[in-house]
């Protein structure tokens, strides 16, 4: 049988990162980040100076850019891109809007399908992303689609970057929000929307843990 996968799926600032990888902890199952990946490729796509316009050139730096995740208990993994240590420059609003921007283009997502599959070992994987349940792993066992209202989002990614240090303000992350949005549900390739198959969640309101037990009840429910 197929190495289980349960798939998190949502816009950005739905708690996305911080559930998916409370439950691939608890289930003893490997993450994916997967906007991590695009945020690395965004990332070296920079360093290299390369034309955002240039879609083949963006193409082969995602293909040759070597990513490798570190898992660290309760936290953010470390990740190398092209062997530096780049964890803190992939989380600034900057990488964001640079991965943002790449993954619209067909290319780059093709040149990653086959990173991410690559997770996808036992004893099961927790995928995180956009087109998770969608695209990459559509044959998986649970699918979940987080949502929360845009000003809730802000808020708490708000919160997250002041305490990492961050000098951001509340409206200029709701703008982004919105503006990320609109084009991560507006491209051509893989949108961001839920999988015919998916279990929505609107966890606007709802504790951190509340969400991870729901999504743990879910995988119990089909695993
Ligand atoms: O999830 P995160 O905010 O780190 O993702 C950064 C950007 O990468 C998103 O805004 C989205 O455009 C893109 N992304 C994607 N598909 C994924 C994960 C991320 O298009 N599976």
């Amino acid at each position: 049988p197929a190495v289980p996968v349960l798939t998190i799926d949502g816009p950005t600032g739905s708690g996305k990162g911080t559930i998916s990888r409370a439950v691939a902890e608890r289930l003893g199952w490997l993450f994916l980040d997967s906007g991590a990946l695009y945020r690395a490729v965004g990332l070296a796509a920079s360093w290299e100076g390369l034309d955002f316009d240039d879609q083949e050139a963006l193409a082969r730096c995602a293909l040759e850019t070597d990513i490798r995740f570190e898992d660290r208990p309760n936290d953010d993994p470390l990740v190398f891109v092209n062997g530096a240590e780049a964890g803190s420059d992939l989380r600034t609003e900057i990488a964001g809007a640079a991965a943002s921007a790449i993954a619209a283009i067909p290319a780059v997502r093709a040149a990653l399908v086959e990173k991410q599959r690559q997770f996808r070992q036992l004893p099961g994987l927790v995928a995180d992303g956009r087109d998770m349940g969608t695209v990459i792993f559509p044959d998986a066992g649970v699918k979940v689609f987080l949502t929360a209202s845009a000003e809730e989002r802000a808020e708490r990614r708000y919160k997250q970057l002041k305490q990492k240090g961050f000098e951001v303000t509340l409206d200029t992350l709701l703008r982004d929000i919105v503006a990320r949005d609109a084009r991560d549900t507006g491209r051509a390739v893989a949108p961001l929307k839920p999988a015919d198959d998916a279990v929505s969640i609107d966890t606007t309101g709802m504790s951190i843990n509340a969400v991870i037990d729901a999504v743990l009840a879910l995988a119990a429910a089909r695993g």
